[in-house]
């Protein structure tokens, strides 16, 4: 009997999202002559029993679009909001599993999803997992699908950036996504040529942020450009640095549903009191500089669109080999990618795991060589 396999894209959307599911879904018919559903909007759909039969039309022009065809959300099957109350439907959506005699259920998504997945697959579900975010902060891969888009994406900003500041003497500061993790500001702050770049791994100290600014000033540069990462804070530097990042108060997006929106309320509140930290940072650095600022934060855009081509070949890479180790029988694994090849890591080892920048990673090394200000007199 032909086996049969169940889809979802869960968490936030990322580019490249289509493209795992076309690469899974392609070799799963074509090569193993599978049968391939797909969830609709993450765990809800699996919750509710909302599929689609992913036939092979359905499969065919996806793979440039970005978003993801089944929709996504960010619940997890243990807290569920159920017409108001928050309940675990973990079974229920064990049951759905069952039912439509699930061989493997492919979960694609970020760090929270990889947890997700694994609380299933305790319960007996043969799931297979794909790191997606623009994030990169999943454990247990070299690289996830999303982060390239969106590197070129918060690059080209940075790029656009610099004219208008040149133009104008002035600071500017654009705060990059990237949850917890400096991934994104680091390699998009590199890429453009950032002046200062500040990373929740290394807490910023603002009065050595203005002196590299001012440093610049008196060797002849009107403009600095400041990446900073959504979740960077300022504070002391803290000893072993990057693994010890799980208090920085960036978007909690992996929190409880009650707890993540109560974080939001406040944050809410709080931007509407002050303004966002990074436009807090912005009025420190003209208070200390005497130098004009202005804020850009590129939010969502970065994950909006048309994957890059190396998201494209990433993610119909991880698809198709998550599709033949299905067909081998295995599952309880996130597929990812290690030295160039796609590798099965149990989500033993995944789940409740961050990726988080090392300090002696060789793109802190380059920005130190280069003279970029990390937010500290000597980081
Ligand atoms: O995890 C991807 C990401 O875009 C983060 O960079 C960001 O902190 C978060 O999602 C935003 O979440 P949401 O789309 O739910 O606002």
């Amino acid at each position: 009997m032909s086996k049969v396999i169940g889809i979802l894209t869960a968490g936030g959307d990322s580019p490249g999202l289509n493209a795992a599911i076309r690469g899974v879904g392609k070799a799963a018919i074509r090569k193993h002559g599978m049968s391939v559903i797909g969830f609709r909007d993450g765990f809800r759909g699996l919750m509710q029993d909302r599929f689609v039969r992913l036939e092979p039309e359905m499969l065919s022009g996806i793979l440039t679009r970005g978003g993801t065809i089944l929709g996504a959300n960010r619940e997890k099957p243990h807290r569920m909001n159920v017409g108001g109350t928050v309940m675990d439907m973990t079974d229920l959506m064990v049951e759905c599993s069952r039912r439509h005699h699930l061989d493997a259920l492919v979960c694609i998504g970020g760090g929270g999803t990889q947890k997700n997945a694994l609380r299933l697959a305790e319960k007996g579900v043969p799931v297979v997992t794909l790191p997606k975010t623009i994030d990169n902060d999943v454990w247990g891969t070299d690289v996830t699908f999303g982060f390239d888009t969106a590197l070129g994406i918060a690059t080209e900003a940075i790029d656009r950036l610099h004219s208008t500041a040149h133009s104008h003497h002035r600071i500017v500061v654009v705060e990059v996504m990237g949850h917890n993790t400096g991934w994104l500001a680091l390699g998009s702050g590199l890429a453009g040529g950032a002046d200062v770049i500040l990373i929740p791994e290394i807490p910023y100290d603002v009065e050595a942020v203005a002196e590299s600014i001012l440093h610049r000033r008196t060797a002849g540069s009107t403009f600095s450009i400041v990446a900073v990462s959504e979740g960077a804070v300022e504070g002391p530097l803290r000893p072993g640095g990057g693994d010890l990042i799980e208090d920085a108060p960036g978007p909690d997006v992996t929190a409880e549903p009650e707890v993540a929106a109560l974080a939001a309320e406040v944050a809410e509140l709080r931007a509407a009191v002050e303004g966002n930290g990074t436009a807090r940072m912005s009025r420190r650095l003209e208070d200390l500089t005497g130098l004009e600022s202005r804020v850009t934060i590129l939010g969502h855009v970065q994950r909006g669109g048309t994957p890059s081509p190396a998201d494209r070949l990433l993610a119909t890479r991880l698809g198709t080999a998550a599709a033949d180790l299905i067909a081998e029988g295995g599952h309880g694994v996130m597929v990812g990618v290690r030295d160039g090849e796609a590798v099965p890591v149990p989500l033993t080892e995944v789940a409740g795991r961050r990726k988080t920048v090392p300090l002696d990673h060789p793109w802190l090394e380059t920005a130190r060589s280069l003279g970029v200000g990390l937010g500290r007199a000597a980081a």
